[in-house]
């Protein structure tokens, strides 16, 4: 039995004395502990190892607090799975060296058995919930296929993903081949993390702000629709959409648990636009945490008044940034648990 289940219960919409607090990326660079075995591991050994991955989750739960714990990995793992190579290069971020840029390489990926090419993560999970001991709830994640699209194709970050886009436009039956794929992958790995013992599920689309409300709706929403249908009677799903509020109302009606959303739309846009039933999750701009810390706690507590406290998990709009002092980062959560209505 959990001792903390404030989070679930917020994606089943109970009504809670306060809402439940994550911070999306929380296990990352801006930890001091988490920068010491990033020097002594490279990023993909930190992912494969589950010991190295089941420390780094660990490390905001005892340090910060939240309500919530997310596993350390990364949405770039599923395309090393499907035989598309990722590195992480120090300066640059992620690194395909050999983009997919037709319908040829797209044939060259594989639909991967998940115990095969992913059972590191799986062994992670369990390890992870054993050393949680049932503190908070674990949450799994994936990319969208749409995000993870992006990366295959453009070959490593870029602000509008230009290389990504033309191909859906240009090559679109080569485009879907690859997102389908993409998918069938997701849901299996998803489905597969769930048996191994995490709690909820969340998909990072955070590419999807860059399609027109048009394109979102052929290139990305349809896939991840498939993923929510195939995993919510498993597992409660969450579906962060970054720039997305424009879908927010579709979203609202797919059988996920919560939305989240970034700070570019108010509290009071998001209950409207996604139809005023559904759990919000969300949305302080996560350069905000700079102010100092009785500015951040004024904030979140604003914050919680327009969200309102029941439907609502208290979160950053994006992940967290590496230049944000721990003490801020902890102000944040104390705020949420100091809230009273
Ligand atoms: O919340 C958590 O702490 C869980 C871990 C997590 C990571 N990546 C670890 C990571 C999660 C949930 C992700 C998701 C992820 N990865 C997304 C979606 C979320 C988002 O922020 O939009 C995306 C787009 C990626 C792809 C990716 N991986 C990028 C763009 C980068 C940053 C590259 C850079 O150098 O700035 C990574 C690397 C990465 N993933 C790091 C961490 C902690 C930093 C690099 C490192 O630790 O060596």
């Amino acid at each position: 039995m959990l001792k903390n289940d404030l989070f679930l219960k917020a994606l089943k919409g109970e009504t809670l004395e306060r809402p439940p607090v994550w911070m999306m990326r929380q296990a990352g660079r801006y930890l001091p502990d988490f920068m010491t075995l990033k020097a002594k591991y490279d990023f993909f050994t930190r992912c494969q190892t589950p010991e190295l991955a089941t420390k780094i989750t660990i490390m905001p739960i005892d340090q910060i607090g939240p309500d919530a714990a997310i596993l350390f990995s990364d949405i770039l793992v599923v395309l090393q799975a499907m035989q598309i190579p990722v590195e992480m290069k120090d300066g640059i971020g992620p690194w395909i060296p050999d983009p997919i840029r037709s319908t040829e390489d797209v044939g060259q990926s594989i639909v991967p058995d998940i115990h095969e090419h992913l059972g590191y993560v799986l062994d992670a999970v369990k390890m992870t919930k054993q050393a949680l001991n049932e503190r908070v709830p674990l949450i799994g994640f994936a990319g969208s296929p749409w995000t993870l699209l992006c990366y295959a194709v453009q070959g490593q970050g870029s602000k509008n993903f230009d290389i990504a886009k033309g191909f859906c436009f240009s090559q679109p039956d080569a485009a879907h081949s690859l997102l389908q794929k993409i998918t069938d992958t997701t849901i299996a790995y998803l489905k597969e993390k769930v048996k191994a013992g995490v709690d909820a599920v969340q998909i990072f689309d955070s590419w999807g702000g860059l399609l027109s409300p048009e394109d979102y709706q052929i290139f990305s929403w349809p896939y991840i629709q498939q993923i929510v249908t195939a995993l919510k009677n498993k597992a409660p799903v969450i579906v962060f959409g970054k720039g997305c509020w424009f879908a927010l109302n579709e979203m609202g009606r797919s059988g996920a648990s919560a939305l989240g959303v970034d700070w570019t739309c108010s509290a009071r846009n998001a209950r409207y636009l996604s139809g005023g039933q559904i759990t919000l999750q969300g949305n302080f701009d996560p350069s905000r945490l700079l102010s100092p810390i009785p500015k951040i706690k004024k904030d979140v507590h604003d914050m919680i008044s327009e969200f309102g406290k029941d439907k609502y998990i208290v979160n950053l709009g994006h992940g967290i940034l590496p230049n944000i002092p721990v003490d801020h980062a902890k102000a944040f959560v104390d705020a949420v648990k100091e809230y009273t209505p």
